[in-house]
């Protein structure tokens, strides 16, 4: 793993199967020492500068809290007080930030933002989502699977809803482990096209499958996992009305989830609006994982921190 660290951490296409397999087994190392209270400071003394241009409840606290269960310390910039707030330019943010910390984690709106974030910083970038991916989540949630199933290879995935952030990183996530992923959207909201088609090459070379279908029940058919997300993301708030008449026919709920595989996991990276895309039956359900999901995202973002920033191996 030693060639990890250093890299930025923009989207999951960015690292090879075995590279996230490796995040994916020290996940497992932390989250069972974090169990036992067994201390792990393997980035003590090291610091992560979190930069929130959009609300947060998981990843604010998860990374807040990895990075002090590591031993090191974690600071909250929102946009409000940082000097970019007021048009310092973000090559500048990165350059300086650059001298104080160890790392940066942020969670904004365009993607490209966090490219040139990246692009002149001269330490690891995360993303903590933006309007394009979301590869935390998608990073913590294949740890889910995997744990919960005991295997990801083969693992039939249905997303139902909007092709937003975390539908992209899924589909790449699930693309690059050798799941196989369908996606249910409206037409017009599907997953971007490039991202589609970057899921369908790697699946092509691990022997997965990616299908993209305008019918609910088609994806969910016989899926081990069916997994929903808000209709209207951050910055869409003001298309919600029109968004829940398109949606209406993707709800996740009861009927949907009993044409999927017996006892299939229903996943959600929250937050979640019971009656939209999700019923509060389905979400609150036993076949429901959403808070195992939620947990996993600190073991995961601890072990990729810590391969980022860490001297590990
Ligand atoms: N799933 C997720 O990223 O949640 P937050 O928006 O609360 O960070
Ligand atoms: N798609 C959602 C995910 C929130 C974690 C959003 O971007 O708001």
């Amino acid at each position: 793993m030693g060639g990890l660290r250093g890299r930025h951490f923009l989207t999951l296409q960015d690292f090879t199967p075995r590279e996230i397999k490796d995040m994916l087994s020290l996940t497992r190392e932390l989250k069972s020492r974090q169990k036992i209270e067994e201390p792990h400071l393997l980035l003590k003394g090291k610091t992560l500068a979190m930069i929130f241009q959009k609300s947060s409840t998981r990843t604010r606290v998860s990374f807040e809290v990895g990075m002090w269960q590591l031993g090191g310390y974690a600071l909250f910039l929102s946009s409000q007080d940082l000097q970019m707030g007021r048009g310092e330019p973000i090559k500048d943010t990165a350059a300086v930030l650059s001298r104080y910390v160890d790392g940066i984690m942020i969670r904004t709106f365009d993607h490209a933002e966090v490219e040139e974030l990246a692009a002149h910083s001269t330490i690891p970038v995360i993303n903590g989502l933006t309007d394009l991916y979301h590869p935390c989540q998608a990073l913590g949630d294949l740890f889910t699977i995997q744990e919960k199933l005991g295997t990801m290879q083969g693992v039939n995935v249905a997303y139902v809803g909007d092709g937003n952030n975390v539908a992209h990183s899924l589909l790449l996530g699930c693309s690059k482990m050798g799941l196989n992923i369908r996606v249910a959207s409206p037409p017009e909201y599907r997953p971007q096209e490039e991202v589609v088609v970057r899921a369908m090459e790697n699946a092509s070379l691990l022997g997965g499958r990616v299908l993209v279908t305008a019918d609910p029940a088609e994806a969910v058919a016989g899926a081990d996992v069916v997994y929903t997300d808000v209709w209207a993301s951050m910055g869409q708030e003001e298309e919600k009305n029109k968004r829940r008449a398109v949606f209406s026919g993707y709800q996740v709920n009861s009927k949907l989830v009993g044409k999927a595989g017996p006892g299939a996991l229903v996943m959600h990276c929250l937050p979640a609006y019971r009656g939209e895309e999700i019923t509060a039956e389905v979400l609150e359900s036993e076949q429901s994982v959403v808070l195992d999901q939620a947990e996993n995202r600190l073991h995961a973002q601890k072990a990729l921190m810590a391969v980022l920033m860490g001297n590990i191996i």
